[in-house]
């Protein structure tokens, strides 16, 4: 499973892409509203830094605004992924942006019928939010498992991006039912290093190893 950064920040981006996990990023316009620099700016030098699939969201609500918008934001890289919401103007943008030869993410997705819809109109992403889901006291892994079986029954290109992951368990559990990429903010992909045993292990180690050598010495 692909591991996606779900950041603005190029500190996060700076910080984990050397370890070797991190294969894109997801961003939208609450993330990118909360840095300094321009959009464009930040999502150039994004693309820079990673090399791979980088989300970015169109804030037009009519379809023909969001094509305008898409072709902008995929002329500022070739990493460039458009972003569009799910309705009727979000697909048909999808549509049109596929047809000129953009990926584009269909974001915002709430139920497997809206997945299924976004596949038809070929997206390359959909990315349903299971964090948001939870939130409203439903199930938002069954989500994901549902959207998986029924790309699976009709061979869909599109990926399952699993979007608004709030736990490393949410990680793994998309990774489990075969999502194809899970995105998460930062602290939660750090969570995912993290095993007492393994500090302690460690420890236990490097201890051994001193105690040794004082011996021999
Ligand atoms: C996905 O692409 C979205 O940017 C994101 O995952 C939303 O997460 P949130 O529900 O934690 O804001």
């Amino acid at each position: 499973m692909k591991l996606f950064i779900d950041t603005g920040s190029l500190k996060d981006i700076e910080k984990l892409v050397p370890i070797g996990i991190i294969d894109g990023i997801t961003t939208n316009p609450s993330l990118l509203a909360k840095e300094e620099e321009d959009h464009r700016q930040i999502l150039k030098r994004i693309c820079d830094l990673v090399r791979g699939p980088v989300s970015a969201e169109v804030v037009a609500t009519d379809a023909e605004g969001m094509v305008r918008e898409g072709r902008d934001l995929a002329a500022i890289d070739e990493h460039i992924v458009v972003k569009v919401p799910f309705g009727p103007e979000g697909l048909k943008a999808c549509g049109r942006l596929r047809a000129d030869g953009h990926r584009v993410n269909v974001t915002l997705v709430f139920s497997a019928a809206q997945a299924l819809l976004a596949a038809k109109v070929g997206a390359s992403y959909v990315s349903p939010f299971v964090g948001r889901v939870d939130d409203i006291a439903s199930d938002g892994m069954r989500l994901i498992e549902e959207i998986v079986e029924i790309f699976d029954n009709y061979d869909f290109a599109t990926e399952v991006l699993v979007a608004s992951a709030r736990s490393p368990m949410h990680v793994v559990q998309a990774a489990r039912m075969g999502a194809d990429i899970c995105t998460c903010p930062a602290t939660v992909i750090e969570a995912l290093f993290k095993h007492p045993l393994t500090d302690i292990g460690l420890e236990r180690f490097l201890k051994d190893w001193e105690k040794a050598q004082a011996v021999k010495a």
